[in-house]
This record gives structure tokens, C-alpha cells and sequence, in this order.
């Protein structure tokens, strides 16, 4: 890949190859979009002019081409050069396009005037390499020649402006600084060096040395504050555009580097190999930003600083997730670049780190207050403290802009964290010290990435590369330590924090509201956990950045990476409604519940439910399900039995009837299973309770519900035979009814034969004519007519059944009443309907007529 180039609206890399080819590819799907098949040769130049669509090659042929880009039609071509076409530079305005060549010369074409040549820039003593247009000056350009020299030249001036002299090898490569403050140029050559020059002396102000091989590319980036060099070694350098130090090599093992593009307003670099090319985004992937508890938001555009009041939108409508219309002001540009910005506790001091270096300026203004230098910077949870990590060993504590104290932590100090004690993380861990006098209060075996205290400074959660933990500050136990110095160790005082729970998922940011830690997760989940509990509020498209949470708007702000702002709406009552649980203050909770809308209320409840409050969890819940629920497994009849009747459910009426029943409430019970139509439930409930009267009615509900098993039943228990009989015909069971006839009602066989055989010869003559009617074959049937007479006798005795409730009533002779108070007499009958088949079946018809079925004692005893 001999060149690339950006497009500044389509998400394309253009890149031009030594075997003749120039490719369109979009970065970011990764595919290649469009071809061009330019010569044979090497194209060694190539460019865009987004405003025409054009895609505008050089090649070894000499030739310029055309082409349009949509329609990959080409345009035009003609020989620019008489030897190999080096580069192309686009001018930004003017129709024109620059090119150099191993001819030594420079020309300008103008595509207004059918690309005829404007004018010959001549000067050079070998091929020249690069050309470049000054940016902050379009009539000036910078050439690179392999003649060693850098030459500046004005459009309109055929001979250089002036020229710089280093190198003492042949120079590849230039570019212009684009920041407003320094004239500065960048070249590269042969000689492996980069030099900085300032060209308004035209002296060079920095060399760069580093590379191992000769220096093919060069870029300033036009936003930030970074020197970006390629080399035929095969890496790229990132230097510090102020500082010049060398911050990062890339090396991607892809052979010798030969051209880099970077683009205003983007994080892209595109670099050209040997073996194919890349796009690397640079900077810091977390914008600097900060908001304080007003709703000021403070950012940093590159180095520029900017704010952003979420007061000034008024009453404008807001929806979750969606880009608030904000109105950014600036501030002024920051010294340093920016790569954090963080308020103080209380919002009037904002420090921006960056480079090494910290200033904290006022919010409000930004006049700096105080600066220096730091490879950290911490606020304490005191407005008017704050620690910086001057390197790995020393940490240094100010108060009011003044040292404090510098000290150098056991273990050393690989980070510092703030909030309600100091932390500094080492090799051996985590180590939290007091502000106050940097006493040492614990140490964790941990690494943590990210600390945060809840405002209280009861809470902490340590995030770590894998987990979070929850711990609480048991602060006076610490105090009592201190006092007594029992319970402590080298590694402090060991009731310093109580682990209350570790939650696998990785925060990326986070913040407190009382209790309730919010945060976002590696998934790009906004969630909150308090008391064990995992709540989502959101889950984003796309990785956010928590600002911070407005109690008066109930709403989280979070920002981007594009400095965009959002926000979810989260209810403050809620949050402080479950902070209070988890604190066990039921009167603020209660205080608080009127607060809670409606329709949140079932939520708070379910979270009351898992803390084990099930009482107050039904008295706020709204939802009649997660009531009922709670209702039953407090055993509340009364609210259950309100809530099943506005149900109407037969579920809950079941589920009701099972509560009473376990509770002894069987008029209840009977309700329910009433309302349940839970007929076998009734049944057995009404036989064991030996409620007659229940029975019956029992039998007749079920009948007319067609619960035909269960009316039947009834019926049968209270020896209503007639009633079964009929039931079994009504509902076409008419061979069972002939059998039940002829087991019991013997009177009744002929009739319900005669319906059977009816019946049946519709579908079968031959099968109905095969059934006897008794009367018809009495010989068939024998002991028929004394059946007959058994039946009326039993009918009577059925008659007299009496249920298990009247068993007080029921008298029995002195003999079973032993030590019983109760005067008996005997001749009553207490038996079933099983009792009486057995009778039967030991009956012996002749003695009919003379024995009365009296209960004697052995019936009683069996
Ligand atoms: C040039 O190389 C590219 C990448 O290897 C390839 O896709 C293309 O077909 C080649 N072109 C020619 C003309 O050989
Ligand atoms: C160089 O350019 C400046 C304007 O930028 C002009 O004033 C000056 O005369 C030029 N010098 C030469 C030697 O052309
Ligand atoms: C040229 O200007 C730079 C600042 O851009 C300064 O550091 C340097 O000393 C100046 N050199 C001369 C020779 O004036
Ligand atoms: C570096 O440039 C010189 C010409 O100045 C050239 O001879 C040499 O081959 C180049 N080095 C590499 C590694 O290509
Ligand atoms: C701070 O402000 C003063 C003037 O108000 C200025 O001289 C100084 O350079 C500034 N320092 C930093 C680091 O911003
Ligand atoms: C006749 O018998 C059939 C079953 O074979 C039954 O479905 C139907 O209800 C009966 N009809 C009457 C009138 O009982």
C-alpha cells in the first residue's frame, strides 16, 4: 500500500497499490466497496475529492486519472509528469490539485480549466516525495525532496518562499501543525529522524529520534495533541505533540510502514504497509466529562472545554435514552489535554488531568486555582481534599490548594482511590488509609479498578476486572479500635467493613443514591442493586458513561463517547424508600410511601417481599395477584377472601378453600369450594364433617351443574336411591342404571330395561331383543318377588339414616358407655349404606317378616 486517504463523510479508506490497484474499503463493515483497475504500474498516489465524488490517482505511468466514484466511470486522465507521480495534494477550496514527481517538479492543475496546468513550482534537486497545503494558510504549501530540503512556496510564486535545511539524508515526508498556536512543520527522512520546525524562524525546534530505519510518514493529527510517524522498520510512533514524548509503538508485523491519514473530528488513522493496511482509533475511550449535583455538565472537546446546563432545557419534554437538546457554551481551552475531568464533592472545583499533569480550576469560570503535576488525582470525600499520586511510591494529600502530607504506602502506589478514605492499590492489594492522619484502616487482598462510597460513607463498592462487591463501613468499630488498638493487625483493623455481597458482573461506572448503588455493566446494562437485588432500568444501545442522578428530575444522566447526553427516569421516593428498608427504618419507609406513584408500588413491594417483609409488602403492594399471593402465605383470610371475591378467579377461590381448611374455617372452606365449583372438594368436606344437610344440597347443585359423579355420590351417601336411579337414565347411563336397579331397586328393573332395549335396538336390534325384562322372564330373575319386599323394608330403614352430627342425639345402652355420663338407651340405628349391603348380604329372606335389623352390639363393635 503505497497511499491512503480518508473520506470525511463516508466511512471509507482509499488506498492505492504498488501492483496498479487502488481500493475503496469501508471501515467500518470491513469490506471492500469498489475496485479500480488504475495501470500496471504502481500507483503511488491517490486522493478523494469528496466534493466532486472523485477518486484522483498518480501512477509510475505519469498519468493522472480521474474517476467518479459512484459511477467508478473515469473522468479524465491525462500525463502530468515525465517520470513517476510521488503525490497529490487536493486543495480545500480552489479547483485545484498539486502534484510531485521524480521530474523534481511540482504542478498545479485546474479542473475548471479542463485540468490544464496553472503553474510549475521548480526548485527541487531530486524527486520530491510530498507536498502538503498549509491549513491555516491555503496559498502556502511545504514540499519534501529526497534533495534533503524542505521547501515552502505560495501559489502564485513560481520559485520557494524559503527553505529548511536538517536532514542529512533525502526527506519522504512533511505535514503542517493545524493547532492555532505554533507554526510548526513535521518532516521525515532518510536519515531515521523526525524534526519539528518552526517556520515563521525557520529553525528546527525538535529532533526525533527513535526509528530504526528510514522515516516514511508523518502526521500531526489535526485534533489531538499527538505526532503520528511511520518507518520502514515496520512501526508507528504516537509522540506527545508538546511534551515530544513518545508515548506508544505500534507494531502490527505487517513490514515497512509507507503513508498514515488521519482525519479532522475522527479517531481514525488509516496506515498503509507493505502487506495491506489499517485503521486504528487512538485516544481514550471514556470521554472526560463531569457533571456536578445542579445538572452542570462539564466536557472537553480535544482540548477544548465546554459546558452544558441540564437546567437551561426548561420544561422540554424527555424521553429514556433519548439526546437531550442541549446548548453547549465554551469555556476556553485547557492547557493540557484533557483526559479526565472530575468535580469536587460539592461542584465548585473541577480538576482536569491529563499529560501528567492536573489543574483544578473554579467550575464556574474556569480560572485555575492550582495545578501541578500527577500521575493521579483523587477528591476525599471533604470538599476541600484531595490526593494526587506523584508516582509509584509517593502519594501526597492537600487540603484548601495546600500539602497536607506526602507519604509513600507499604507496598507502593500503582493507583489511588477517593470517596470516604483514601484507597491506594499495590501489588499486595487494596489498602484504604484515613485522610485525616494516614492511618492505615485495612488492607483487601484485591484489585480493584473502580471504588465508589455512598455518601453516607456506610457503603463501598469495589469493582474489580471480573466482580463487584458490596461492603459496609463499620465505622464504629473502627473507632473503638483505635481506642482500645484490639483487633489490630498490620493489615489494620480487622472489623474495619463487613462484605455484604459480590455481584458477577463488571462495572464500568457507577454512582450511590442512599442506598441503591447505580451502575453500568460490560454489557451495557443500567441497573441498580440494593439489599441483594439486581433492578435494570435500562439496557443501552451502546456504551454510556454515568453522570450523575438528579433526585429533583428523578432521572439518571449518562454521556457518551460523542459527548452526547441521556437519561432514564428513576424515581427518588422509590430509591429512598428502599433505602430505608434496608436500614429497617419502617417510619421513614412509611413516611416516604405516599411519594411512590401507584404504579410503582407493586415494585417496591416485590423488593419488600425478598427482604422477608411480606407483612408491609401486602400492605403496599398494588397488584391483586402479587396480594393474593402474599395474603395467602400470611395467612390473611379476610384480604384474600376480598381479593378472590373481586377476582372471581376459581383458582383463587381453590387455593382460598385449602387456606381455610388448614385453619380450621370450614364455613369458609365450604365458600370457597362453592365458588370454586370444586365439587369433590365439597363432598369430601361435607362427609367428614357428617353435615347431611350439605350433602344434599351438594347433591342437588352438582346435579343441576352436571357434575354428575359427585351428584351421584351425595345422593347415594344419603341413600336417596330413587335419585341415583334417576340420575344414571337422565344422563343416558342406562345399563348402569339397570344394574343399579337390580342390585337395589328391584321394582324399578323392568322400567329401566325397557328404556335400555329402546335404546339399544336403535343401534343394535339384535342385542336390545337379548335383554330380559324380569317381569317378562321370572324365571330368570329368582328371588325376585321377595326382593321386591326387602326393598320396601330398606327404604323405610334409609329413610331413618342418620348423619355423624346427630351422634349426640343418638343413645346407646349403658354397656358401650362405660365411664360416659351420658344416659343411653339403645334401638337406634347408626349404619351406611355399606353397613346395610353387608346386611343384605347375610340376610336371610325367610326371616324377614320376624327379624327387625336392629344394630346389635357385634355391628357396632365391626
Ligand atoms: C493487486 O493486489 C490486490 C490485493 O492483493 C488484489 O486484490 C488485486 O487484484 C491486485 N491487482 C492486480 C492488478 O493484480
Ligand atoms: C515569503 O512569503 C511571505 C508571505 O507569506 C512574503 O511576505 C515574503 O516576501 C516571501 N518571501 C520570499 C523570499 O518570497
Ligand atoms: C524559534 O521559535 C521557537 C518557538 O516556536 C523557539 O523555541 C526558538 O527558540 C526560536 N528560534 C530562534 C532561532 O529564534
Ligand atoms: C532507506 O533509504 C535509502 C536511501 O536513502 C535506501 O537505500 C534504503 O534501502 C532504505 N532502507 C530500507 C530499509 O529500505
Ligand atoms: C494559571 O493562571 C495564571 C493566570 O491566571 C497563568 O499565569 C498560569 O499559566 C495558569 N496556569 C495553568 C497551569 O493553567
Ligand atoms: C342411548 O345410549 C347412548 C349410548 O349408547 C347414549 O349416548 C344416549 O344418551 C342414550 N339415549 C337415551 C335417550 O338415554
Amino acid at each position: 500500500v503505497k497511499s491512503v486517504d480518508l473520506h470525511p463523510t463516508e466511512p471509507w479508506m482509499l488506498a492505492s497499490l504498488y501492483n496498479g490497484s487502488v481500493c475503496v474499503w469501508n471501515h467500518e463493515t470491513q469490506t471492500l466497496v469498489k475496485t479500480f483497475e488504475v495501470c500496471d504500474l504502481p500507483v503511488r498516489a491517490a486522493k478523494f475529492v469528496a466534493r466532486k465524488n472523485w477518486v484522483v490517482t498518480g501512477a509510475d505511468d505519469m498519468q493522472i486519472r480521474v474517476f467518479n466514484y459512484n459511477t467508478l466511470e473515469r473522468v479524465h486522465m491525462f500525463e502530468a509528469h515525465s517520470d513517476y507521480i510521488r503525490c497529490i495534494a487536493v486543495h480545500p477550496t480552489q479547483p485545484f490539485i498539486l502534484t510531485s514527481s521524480d521530474d523534481m517538479l511540482i504542478k498545479l492543475w485546474d479542473w475548471d480549466k479542463k485540468w490544464s496546468c496553472s503553474q510549475v513550482f521548480e526548485g527541487h534537486t531530486h524527486y520530491v516525495m510530498q507536498i502538503v497545503i498549509n491549513p491555516k494558510d491555503n496559498n502556502q504549501f511545504a514540499s519534501a525532496s529526497l534533495d534533503r530540503t524542505i521547501k515552502v512556496w505560495q501559489l502564485g510564486s513560481s520559485s520557494p518562499n524559503f527553505t529548511l535545511e536538517g536532514h542529512e539524508k533525502g526527506v519522504n515526508c512533511i505535514d503542517y501543525y493545524s493547532g492555532g498556536d505554533k507554526p510548526y512543520l513535521i518532516s521525515g527522512a532518510d536519515d531515521r529522524l523526525v524534526k519539528i520546525w518552526d517556520y515563521q524562524n525557520k529553525t528546527c525546534v525538535q529532533t526525533l529520534e527513535g526509528h530504526a530505519q528510514n522515516v516514511s510518514c508523518v502526521s500531526f493529527h489535526p485534533e489531538l495533541p499527538i505526532i503520528i510517524t511511520g518507518s520502514e522498520d515496520g512501526t508507528v510512533r504516537i509522540w506527545h505533540s508538546s511534551t515530544y514524548r513518545l508515548e506508544s509503538t505500534l507494531n502490527y508485523g505487517m513490514e515497512r510502514v509507507w503513508c498514515v491519514a488521519s482525519l479532522r473530528g475522527s479517531n481514525n488513522v488509516a496506515l498503509g504497509y507493505d502487506e495491506g493496511s489499517i485503521i486504528v482509533k487512538l485516544g481514550r475511550e471514556e470521554p472526560a466529562m463531569s457533571m456536578d449535583s445542579n445538572g452542570k455538565i462539564i466536557w472537553a472537546k480535544h482540548s477544548e472545554v465546554q459546558q452544558a446546563n441540564l437546567k437551561a432545557m426548561g420544561d422540554a419534554e424527555i424521553k429514556d435514552g433519548e439526546r437531550l437538546p442541549l446548548a453547549v457554551k465554551d469555556m476556553g481551552s485547557c492547557e493540557i489535554y484533557p483526559q479526565t475531568i472530575q468535580h469536587n464533592p460539592n461542584g465548585r472545583f473541577v480538576v482536569v488531568c491529563g499529560d501528567g499533569e492536573y489543574i483544578i480550576y473554579t467550575a464556574m469560570a474556569l480560572r485555575n486555582k492550582s495545578f501541578g503535576s500527577a500521575q493521579e488525582f483523587v477528591w476525599a470525600h471533604d470538599s476541600s481534599e484531595y490526593a494526587i499520586r506523584e508516582s509509584n511510591s509517593v502519594v501526597k494529600i492537600f487540603k484548601n490548594f495546600k500539602e497536607k502530607k506526602s507519604f509513600k504506602p507499604d507496598f507502593g502506589a500503582e493507583g489511588i482511590y477517593g470517596g470516604f478514605l483514601l484507597g491506594v492499590r499495590s501489588v499486595n492489594g487494596l489498602a484504604f488509609y484515613d485522610w485525616e492522619n494516614t492511618e492505615l484502616i485495612r488492607r483487601i487482598e484485591i484489585q480493584p479498578k473502580h471504588i465508589f462510597w455512598s455518601d453516607s460513607g456506610e457503603l463501598v463498592c469495589i469493582a474489580t476486572e471480573e466482580s463487584f462487591f458490596i461492603l459496609k463501613y463499620l465505622s464504629e468499630k473502627v473507632a473503638a479500635a483505635q481506642e482500645t488498638h484490639e483487633g489490630v493487625t498490620e493489615d489494620g483493623i480487622e472489623d474495619a467493613f463487613e462484605v455484604l455481597g459480590e455481584i458477577q458482573e463488571i462495572v464500568k461506572t457507577g454512582l450511590w443514591v442512599g442506598d441503591c448503588f447505580i451502575y453500568t455493566s460490560s454489557v451495557n446494562r443500567l441497573n441498580y442493586y440494593v439489599g441483594g437485588e439486581i433492578v435494570t432500568i435500562a439496557h443501552l444501545d451502546r456504551t454510556m458513561y454515568l453522570l450523575g442522578y438528579i433526585p429533583k428530575d428523578n432521572r439518571l444522566y449518562l454521556g457518551d463517547k460523542e459527548l452526547n447526553i441521556v437519561s432514564y427516569s428513576l424515581l427518588v421516593s422509590v430509591l429512598e424508600y428502599q433505602t430505608a428498608v434496608m436500614r429497617r427504618d419502617f417510619g421513614m419507609a412509611d413516611k416516604v410511601l405516599p411519594t411512590i406513584p401507584k404504579e410503582q408500588r407493586t415494585r417496591v413491594a416485590h423488593f419488600l417481599e425478598k427482604q422477608g417483609f411480606k407483612q408491609q409488602a401486602l400492605a403496599v403492594s398494588t397488584d391483586p395477584e402479587h396480594r393474593f399471593e402474599l395474603a395467602l402465605q400470611l395467612g390473611e383470610l379476610k384480604i384474600a377472601y376480598q381479593l378472590a371475591v373481586e377476582a372471581e378467579s376459581e383458582q383463587k377461590w381453590k387455593q382460598l378453600a385449602e387456606l381455610a381448611i388448614s385453619k380450621c374455617q370450614f364455613g369458609l372452606a365450604q365458600e370457597c369450594l362453592h365458588h370454586a365449583q370444586d365439587y369433590g372438594g365439597l363432598l369430601l368436606l361435607a362427609t367428614a364433617s357428617g353435615n347431611a344437610n350439605m350433602v344434599n344440597k351438594l347433591a342437588e347443585g352438582a346435579e343441576k351443574d352436571g357434575k354428575n359423579n359427585v351428584a351421584f355420590m351425595s345422593y347415594f351417601l344419603q341413600g336417596k336411591l330413587d335419585s341415583c336411579l334417576e340420575l344414571l337414565i337422565k344422563t343416558g347411563r342406562l345399563p348402569e342404571a339397570a344394574f343399579l336397579a337390580r342390585t337395589y331397586l328391584p321394582s324399578q328393573v323392568s322400567r329401566v330395561v325397557k328404556l335400555w332395549r329402546e335404546n339399544l335396538s336403535k343401534v343394535n336390534q339384535k342385542a336390545a331383543d337379548s335383554l330380559a325384562d324380569p317381569t317378562e322372564y321370572e324365571n330368570l330373575f329368582p328371588g325376585l318377588k321377595e326382593a321386591f319386599v326387602v326393598e320396601e323394608y330398606v327404604k323405610q330403614s334409609l329413610a331413618d339414616l342418620r348423619p355423624a352430627r346427630e351422634y349426640p342425639l343418638v343413645t346407646v345402652s349403658k354397656q358401650w358407655a362405660v365411664g360416659n355420663p351420658v344416659t343411653t338407651h339403645a334401638g337406634q340405628h347408626i349404619t351406611t349404606l355399606l353397613d346395610l349391603e353387608d346386611d343384605l348380604d347375610n340376610l336371610d329372606l325367610e326371616d324377614i317378616d320376624t327379624t327387625d335389623i336392629n344394630l346389635d352390639e357385634e355391628i357396632l363393635d365391626e
